[in-house]
Parts: C-alpha cells; structure tokens; sequence
C-alpha cells in the first residue's frame, strides 16, 4: 500500500510538570516520510515531546497535528490508540508470555484482523527485520538486539503513519547499537513513514536523520539539515 505520507506539525507546545516547566512554548514541522531526531542532554525534555506526540501526556499550552487531523489542542487530546503511531521505547516492553509472532501480532488483533491475515503480515514485518526464524520463540530466550528487533516489527506491522523512537538503542552494546543503527535507517527510508527518533548520541543521529533538532533546557536551539547539502537552519 502507497499513501501520502503524514507531516507533523507541533505549534507552541508548553508543558510542566506540576510548577517545573519542561517545555516552553515549542513549533516544530516533521515533513512528511521524512526523519527528525530530537537530540540533546538528559532532561532537555525529548521524552516529554515524544510523549505529547505519542497522547502519553497531554499539552498545557498549544497544538499537536498530524497532517490534517488535530491530535492534541486546548483542552482535547486524542487517545494514542487513535493516534495511528508505532513506538519502540529503549526498555522494549514486550509481554514476557507472548510468543515473537504474538507480540509482533498484538496491534492487528486490536484491530480484529483476521488469523490469515495477521500470520501473513507477522512474517512480511518478522522479516523485514531478519527475525523470521524466530517467530515461536518467547523474548526471554532471544538477546537484547534481538528483542529491540521485536519491539521494531511490532512497531510497523500495523503500517502506521508516524513512528516514535525513545533512545531504542541505548541499552544495546557498541557494535549491536551501530549495526542496528544502520538498519533502522535502512528500513525507515524503504517504508517511507515519517519518524521521529530521541537519542542523545550525535552519530545515531547524523546515520538516521534528515534533520537533527536540538533541545536545551526545553527550547529549541538549532536545526540541522543531515547529509550532503547539510547545515544549520535555525
Ligand atoms: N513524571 C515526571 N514528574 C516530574 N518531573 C518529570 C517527570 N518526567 C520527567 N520529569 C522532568 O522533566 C524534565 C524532562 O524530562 P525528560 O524525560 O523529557 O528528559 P529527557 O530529555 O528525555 O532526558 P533523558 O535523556 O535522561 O531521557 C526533567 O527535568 C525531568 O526530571
Ligand atoms: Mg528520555
């Protein structure tokens, strides 16, 4: 299936918790099937951005939009079950009693995809990430990247229209973490969707990106285009 891929469009996002502000007043545009990484030091606020992406936390001041379709305002936030997002969190968060192809399988059955249809689509996503063989396994017995991998297809198996990556390399040794780094990157230019990937490492960055926005302190202090023709925009 091709479709026009969703922008998304943050607009003078504020956030705080309880009397601690995180977020001031944020505008931020992720074109459409293209990559943002939000970088930056530990308690710049990237979580609480993904998470106000994701309908985990709702904004206090702003708007959240998903192409045309208004996912967070002034008193209304929309559910992330409705939000047609897949995420993968640095903890993976699988269900221990599940098989790979159940948790791989779980947001089909959410949406009452038929068996057929979903063991078929289990196996095109258990494959894009090169776990086909594991399918039966149960995640306790496969390794850390192994598990990240799972988290992964089960991320994309419903072809959502944005991704949200919270640092999902970050408990994964060096070279497992440069490795996958280079297939996520792989796979996110063939799927086309559009992403936005937490990290606070500069190289997983400039590997995975079209642009990197930096946070300090809950603002915005640049924008860089990544690749050839790449510099700081803002
Ligand atoms: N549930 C919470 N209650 C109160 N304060 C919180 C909560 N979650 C985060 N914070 C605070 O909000 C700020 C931003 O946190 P956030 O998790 O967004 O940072 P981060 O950039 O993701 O950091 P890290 O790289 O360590 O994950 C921090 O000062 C943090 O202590
Ligand atoms: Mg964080």
């Amino acid at each position: 299936m091709t479709r026009t891929p969703t922008p998304v469009t943050v607009h003078g996002i504020g956030y705080a918790f309880g009397a601690h502000p995180v977020l001031h007043h944020l505008d931020l545009k992720v074109e459409g099937g293209t990559t943002t990484a939000l970088l930056g030091p530990s308690g710049c606020g990237k979580s609480t951005l993904l998470k106000l992406l994701a309908g985990l936390l709702q904004p206090q001041s702003g708007e959240i939009h998903f192409g045309d379709r208004t996912v967070a305002s002034a008193g209304f936030s929309l559910a992330p079950e409705q939000r047609d997002i897949g995420m993968v969190f640095q903890d993976y968060a699988l269900w221990p009693h599940m098989s790979v192809a159940q948790n791989v399988g779980f947001p089909l059955l959410m949406r009452r995809v038929p068996n057929a249809e979903r063991l078929r689509r289990i196996m095109i996503a258990l494959d894009r990430v090169g776990l086909a063989d594991f399918a039966l396994r149960r995640p306790s017995d496969l390794s850390g990247g192994q598990q990240q991998r799972v988290a992964l297809a089960r991320a994309i198996i419903a072809e959502p229209a944005i991704l949200l990556f919270d640092e999902p390399l970050s408990n994964l040794d060096r070279d497992l973490r440069e490795s996958l780094c280079f297939e996520m990157a792989a796979l996110l230019k063939q799927l086309g969707t559009t992403a936005v990937y937490v990290t606070h490492d500069r190289s997983e960055a400039e590997v995975l990106a079209d642009h990197i926005v930096h946070l300090s302190q809950g603002s915005i202090t640049a924008i860089q285009a990544v690749g050839p023709l790449s510099g700081e925009t803002a």
